[in-house]
């Protein structure tokens, strides 16, 4: 899809967490389109030296920092580089996440292996993704789903407050905010905690001049649902339950982002909007 540049953040400076692959990546690259400046944040620095690299080639200005998204201590250094690097903070975007405790984003195998695990657990045991869950496994979720977000918002949040910034931070969440799919119930619980963390955040902040608002996305076309797709029978049914037929394009979520980080969405905050092709019309 093509970008309409039409420098909508001009002057802004974003802060992109999960900003390696997939939605972090598309936002990343929309933003620079529209003007502002970038810092990628992430677990995964080739893919995001990379994506850094080729907005900086394309005449943008984009900066890479490591980020593990549940150490509080490197998300203060993320919130410290981008004012190192670019004086301030705009904008954040939290798009760090995994959708199992040992989610690597590109690593399909591994994913197609968790799911042939889960699926001979439910063969067993119908109950198995509750009774049988790893709590490992379901803290590390929560730690880089929810506790991340926090940790990122916590930290960005600082530096606009102490600049005094109008600032826009958006959360990522997902349709499991509101919907416990199927499967173990850490990731809907993470996501949930995003929504309500994000509404939190909202009322503390309005009255500072900081909006933050939630995209919670249907099923995109990312590394986190590849899996997905070489699976019929689950494929079928995600796209039996999107109206609109088809997953979505990375870069249909990263134009929401831009809608709620610009002024456009200038009385827009605690929200959660979902791109999702009609998920929720049920
Ligand atoms: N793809 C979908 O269908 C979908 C739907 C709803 C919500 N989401 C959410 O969107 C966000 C982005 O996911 P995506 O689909 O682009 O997947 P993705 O795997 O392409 O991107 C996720 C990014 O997060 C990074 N990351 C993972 N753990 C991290 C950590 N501990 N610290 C720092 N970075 C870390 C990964 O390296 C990767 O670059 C996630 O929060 C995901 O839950 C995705």
């Amino acid at each position: 899809m093509a970008a309409q540049a039409s420098q909508r953040l001009e002057g802004k400076i974003a802060v992109i967490t999960g900003g390696s692959n997939g939605i972090g990546l598309a936002t990343a690259r929309r933003f620079s389109a529209e003007g502002a400046k970038i810092l990628i944040a992430d677990l995964q620095s080739e893919p995001g030296r990379r994506a850094a690299e080729s907005i900086n080639d394309s005449g943008g200005t984009a900066h890479f920092v490591e980020l593990e998204a549940a150490n509080e201590e490197a998300n203060y250094a993320m919130a410290a580089a981008a004012v190192e690097h670019f004086g301030t903070i705009d904008v954040v975007v939290t798009a760090a996440g995994v959708s199992g405790g040992d989610y690597n984003s590109g690593d399909i195998e591994g994913g197609l292996k968790r799911m042939a695990k889960a699926a001979e657990a439910a063969a067993v045991n119908p109950a198995a993704s509750l009774t049988e869950l790893d709590i490992d496994d379901w803290r590390r979720v929560l730690d880089v789903n929810l506790t991340g977000t926090l940790l990122a918002v916590k930290a960005t949040a600082a530096v606009m407050l102490e600049q005094e910034k109008q600032g826009s931070i958006i959360t990522i969440a997902s349709i499991a905010a509101r919907d416990p799919l199927w499967g173990a119930p850490s990731y809907p619980v993470s996501k949930a905690g995003v929504w309500m963390l994000t509404k939190n955040a909202a009322r503390t902040l309005a009255p500072l001049g900081i909006r933050v608002n939630s995209i919670g996305p249907g099923f995109v076309d990312t590394n986190m649902t590849a899996a997905f797709d070489q699976v019929d029978e689950i494929y079928d049914s995600v796209i039996a339950q999107t109206p609109m037929g088809r997953k979505g394009k990375p870069e249909e979520i990263a134009s929401v982002a831009l809608f709620l980080a610009s002024d456009d969405a200038s009385y827009v905050t605690g929200e959660l909007i979902h791109p999702d092709g009609g998920w929720f019309t049920g």
